[in-house]
């Protein structure tokens, strides 16, 4: 299994939280973005060698191209990859571009499933956090969504936002469960660097929500998702019926996969590799830069840290064989191990070690602690 992973550097405008890459002054080059994102897509085709099982376009904002950007994009795909029939091709789209044409374009182009922004249901939350959408306009874009005949969708929430209360976090996630979607992705708020959200909090203008909270919300989210059917199966990520996200799977299982577009990341099983986090940069590349992109082998060190920081996120675990086949376990992790499972945060299932709900919370933190330094 692999997969293609293809950023769209453009958004209509700054989310007041969001640290991801994209611009939003980008109407004078638009055509040539679209160019060197086809350009990396041929250039990079003998880099995968096995079909290709998901094709996701995340940005930034994808739901922002025209229908035949996207075809072109697709069109390249198609073209230079083997791409298996099943190929789950996924659209990250924003609300305000949804509509009843946008939709039959993109499942005219073969777009599977989409993963909507909804973020919150709070209307002075989706203005203060600047996004482009109302409360109303949420619903209402997951109805239009199944409508067109899509059945494989999934939406992103954002909770532990300042002055959320936990009754207010309960009512989203009943709308998001009679809404009936395939999938939810939730996402505790972060306070990332050089946003306006961080500024605001140093200003005093902001005040986070207290750690007690989220926590609250989070034990919320697992107990009521999992009441209504849905499998937590990574700390973030809950699924109906089996319909895991391929583009994460792809990514925690450590399988093979090429990230196009500024930005992106790329995984070869060897080797990690991410394009430059700049427009002009990436698009001048091999004229005016050779410096378009970094990339480093593995040792066995990053690998087994690999191992624990993805593994431990998701319900799978790391499995015991993979332990195994990088030597195993030195005495010292083996009492960590030891006083992980004592305290409760961590579960020696038969072939894997899996952490508890209590664990997940803290899934990075607990990982480091199996990270080895070379
Ligand atoms: C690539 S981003 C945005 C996708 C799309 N442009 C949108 O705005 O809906 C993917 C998801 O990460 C989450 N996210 C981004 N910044 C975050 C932050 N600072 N804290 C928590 N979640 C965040 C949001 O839920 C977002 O939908
Ligand atoms: S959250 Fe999405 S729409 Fe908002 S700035 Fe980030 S990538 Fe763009």
């Amino acid at each position: 299994m692999s997969g293609i992973y293809i950023h769209i550097p453009f958004c209509a405008k700054r989310c007041t939280y969001c640290d991801f890459h994209f611009s939003t002054t980008f109407s004078s080059y638009r055509e040539r973005m679209i160019l060197s994102l086809k350009e990396e897509i041929i250039l990079r085709k003998n880099e995968i060698k096995t079909p290709i099982q998901s094709v996701y376009f995340g940005g930034g904002t994808p739901s922002i191209l025209y229908e035949e950007e996207l075809a072109s994009l697709l069109d390249a795909v198609h073209k230079h990859y083997a791409v298996d029939e099943k190929t789950e091709v996924t659209l990250e789209a924003n609300p305000e571009n949804i509509n009843k044409n946008s939709v039959l374009a993109w499942k005219g182009l073969g777009i599977n499933r989409l993963s909507i922004g909804l973020q919150s249901f709070k209307n002075d939350d989706l203005k203060w956090m600047n996004r482009g959408h109302n409360n109303t306009q949420n619903s209402a874009c997951v109805k239009t969504v199944y409508d067109a005949g899509f059945n494989n969708v999934s939406v992103d929430l954002i909770y532990g936002l300042p002055g959320l209360r936990n009754s207010e976090w309960e009512g989203f996630l009943k709308k998001v469960v009679r809404l009936g979607v395939e999938h939810i992705s939730a996402y505790c708020l972060t306070i990332e660097d050089k946003t306006k959200l961080k500024h605001d909090v140093e200003n005093k203008t902001i005040k986070p929500l207290s750690e007690r909270k989220q926590i609250e919300q989070f034990e919320f989210l697992c107990s009521f998702l999992k009441q209504s059917g849905y499998e937590h199966y990574e700390v973030s990520n809950f699924a109906l019926n089996k319909n895991y996200s391929k583009h994460n799977r792809s990514y925690w299982d450590r399988k093979e996969y090429i990230g196009v577009g500024p930005s992106a990341h790329s995984y070869s099983g060897k080797g990690r590799r991410w394009n430059v986090s700049n427009n002009h940069t990436y698009m001048a590349r091999g004229t005016k830069t050779k410096h378009w992109y970094n990339q480093e082998d593995l040792s066995t060190d990053s690998v087994w840290n690999e191992l624990f920081l993805t593994g431990l996120r998701t319900k799978w675990g790391v499995l015991k064989k993979d332990i195994a086949s990088l030597g195993g376990f030195t005495s010292n992790e083996q009492e960590e191990i030891k006083r992980m499972i004592d305290k409760g945060d961590l579960i020696d299932s038969a072939k894997a070690y899996v952490l508890s709900e209590k664990g997940l919370l803290f899934a990075d933190a607990i990982s480091e602690h199996f990270f080895r330094v070379s």
